[in-house]
C-alpha cells in the first residue's frame, strides 16, 4: 500500500516538475531552425566520418518526416520531454533507432538552443526590416499629398511655428530609418554560429564550425565558445530594437488619438479601423493607436525581463536562460502586427487638410517670423525685436486678432519702425515657406527630404 502512496506522490511531484522546468510548449516555434540545424550537424559529422553515408540518410529521411509530421499537426509534443531539442531527437530515435542516437555527438542543448533562437532572431529581423520598409512607404504615400498642407508646429503642445504635414511625417520617417538601421547592425553583429561549441568548453570530436556555420547562413563562428553558449545580447537586442521602435509607434499613435479628437479633428480613422462604445452610440474610438500605444509598455517589460533575467549569471549556460524566449516571441509578434494595423490604419485615414490649416489661424504662429522681420529689415537686435514682437502678441490678444491678421496701422502703432512689406511676413504659408534652411519645413525641402527617404527606400 506504501508504494501506491509514494507512487502517486512520485507522480505528482515529477509532473509538477515536468510542467515548471519544459519549454517544449513555447520553443516548439522553433522547431525549423531546430531540425535545419540537425540536418546541418549531421552533415557535418558524415563528411568527418563520424556517421556513415547510411545513418546521414536516416537521419536525413528521419528529420524530414519529423518535419512534415510536425507542419501536419500530428507531431506529439510532451511536456515530459522537456524542450523541443529533446521531443525531436526522441522522435528521431523512435523512427530510425540507433543511428538517431548517434545526432547528439559534439553537441549539446546550449549550442542548439543558441543556434536555433539566435537563427530565429535573424529571421525576425529581416522581417521587421521588411514590415517597416512597407510602413515608411506607407507613410510616404499619406505626406506625398501634404507637402503644402499647413498644420501647427508644436512645442510644450503648444503652437509655435506653421509647418506643413508632410514635414511632420517625415519626422516619423527619419525614426523609422534609424530604427531599421538599428536592426540591420544588429543582424550584422550577431551573424556568428555557436555550434560545435557543444556545452561550453567545445569538443574533442572533429567538428568543422565553419561548415554548418556556411549550410546555417551564418557569415563566420564565435569565437568563444563558453561565451557563446551564455550569450543573449541578441535576442536583448532584438527587445532593445523593437522597444525603441515601438517608442516611435506609440508617440505616432499618441498624435493619431488626439489628431482624431473633436478637439483637433485633424484626421479621421477609417471605421475599418475604429470601434464602438457598448454605451455611447455615438463614440468613434482610435483604439487601434491606443493600442499601440498600451503594447508599448508590454514590450519594454519584455526588454527589462530579460536584462534582469541575465544580470547575475555566471558563466556558462544556466536555466534561467531558458526564460528568455517568451519574451522575444511576444515582443516579436507584437511588433509585427503592431507594424502592419498602423500601415492599415494610415492607408485608410482621412486627413482633414481644412482643420489643420483652420487651427493654424490661432496662437500667432508667425511670430518669429516678426521677430525675424524686425532683425532683417530694420535692423533691430534679435533680442529687442523678440520683446518688441511680445508686446505685438499681447495687443493681438487684447484684440482677438491672430498676429497674421493683424493690420499695418495696429503694428505700427507698436513700432514705427515696421513698414508695410510685414504684412507678407506675417502671412502663414510665407511662414512656413521662408523656412528653407537644410532640413526645415518650407515645401521645397520637405519636397527634398520625401526624395530622400524614396531614394533610400528604393536602396
Ligand atoms: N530548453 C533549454 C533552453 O531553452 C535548452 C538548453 C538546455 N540545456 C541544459 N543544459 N539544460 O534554454
Amino acid at each position: 500500500m506504501d508504494k501506491m502512496w509514494s507512487g502517486r506522490f512520485s507522480a505528482s511531484a515529477s509532473s509538477l516538475l515536468d510542467e515548471f522546468n519544459a519549454s517544449i510548449m513555447y520553443d516548439r516555434k522553433l522547431y525549423r531552425e531546430d531540425i535545419e540545424g540537425s540536418l546541418a550537424h549531421a552533415a557535418m559529422l558524415a563528411k568527418q566520418g563520424v556517421l556513415n553515408t547510411d545513418e546521414l540518410r536516416q537521419i536525413t529521411d528521419g528529420l524530414n518526416q519529423i518535419i512534415k509530421e510536425i507542419e501536419s499537426g500530428e507531431f506529439e509534443w510532451k511536456i515530459e520531454d522537456e524542450d523541443l531539442h529533446m521531443g525531436i531527437e526522441k522522435r528521431l530515435t523512435s523512427l530510425i533507432g540507433d543511428a538517431g542516437k548517434k545526432l547528439h555527438t559534439g553537441r549539446s542543448r546550449n549550442d542548439q538552443v543558441a543556434v536555433d533562437f539566435r537563427r530565429y532572431v535573424l529571421r525576425k529581423n529581416a522581417d521587421i526590416v521588411k514590415a517597416l520598409k512597407l510602413l515608411m512607404q506607407e507613410v510616404i504615400v499619406v505626406a506625398d499629398k501634404h507637402t503644402n498642407t499647413m498644420i501647427p508646429g508644436m512645442t510644450h503642445l503648444q503652437h509655435a511655428q506653421p509647418i506643413n504635414f508632410a514635414f511632420h511625417l517625415a519626422a516619423y520617417l527619419s525614426m523609422f530609418k534609424r530604427d531599421i538601421e538599428r536592426f540591420e547592425s544588429s543582424a550584422e553583429r550577431n551573424n556568428i554560429s555557436p555550434l560545435g561549441c557543444a556545452a561550453l568548453a567545445g569538443t574533442p570530436h572533429p567538428v568543422d564550425r565553419n561548415m554548418t556555420a556556411e549550410i546555417l547562413g551564418f557569415d563566420s563562428v564565435s569565437v568563444n565558445c563558453l561565451d557563446t553558449v551564455s550569450d543573449r545580447d541578441f535576442a536583448l537586442e532584438i527587445l532593445f530594437n523593437i522597444s525603441t521602435m515601438m517608442m516611435h509607434i506609440s508617440r505616432l499613435s499618441e498624435e493619431l488619438v488626439m489628431w482624431s479628437s473633436y478637439e483637433f479633428g485633424f484626421v479621421e480613422l477609417s471605421d475599418e479601423y475604429s470601434t464602438g462604445s457598448s454605451i455611447m452610440p455615438q463614440k468613434k474610438n482610435p483604439d487601434v493607436p491606443e493600442l499601440l500605444r498600451g503594447k508599448t509598455g508590454r514590450v519594454y517589460g519584455s526588454l527589462m525581463g530579460l536584462l534582469t533575467v541575465m544580470k547575475g549569471l555566471p558563466l556558462a549556460y544556466n536555466k534561467d536562460t531558458q526564460e528568455d524566449k517568451e519574451g522575444v516571441f511576444d515582443a516579436v509578434e507584437t511588433a509585427e502586427i503592431s507594424l502592419e494595423i498602423l500601415k492599415e490604419a494610415l492607408k485608410t485615414m482621412e486627413v482633414k487638410s481644412h482643420n489643420m490649416e483652420s487651427a493654424c489661424a490661432i496662437g500667432h504662429l508667425s511670430a518669429t517670423d516678426l521677430a525675424d522681420y524686425l532683425v532683417a529689415k530694420c535692423d533691430i537686435p534679435f533680442r529687442e525685436a523678440h520683446f518688441i514682437t511680445g508686446r505685438a502678441v499681447a495687443k493681438g490678444e487684447e484684440i482677438k486678432i491672430d498676429l497674421s491678421k493683424m493690420d499695418l496701422t495696429d503694428l505700427q502703432a507698436i513700432d514705427e519702425r515696421i513698414g508695410e512689406d510685414v504684412i507678407e511676413y506675417l502671412g502663414l504659408r510665407h511662414s512656413m515657406n521662408a523656412r528653407t534652411s537644410e532640413g526645415g519645413t518650407a515645401t521645397v525641402r520637405t519636397q527634398e527630404q520625401l526624395e530622400y527617404f524614396k531614394n533610400y527606400l528604393k536602396g
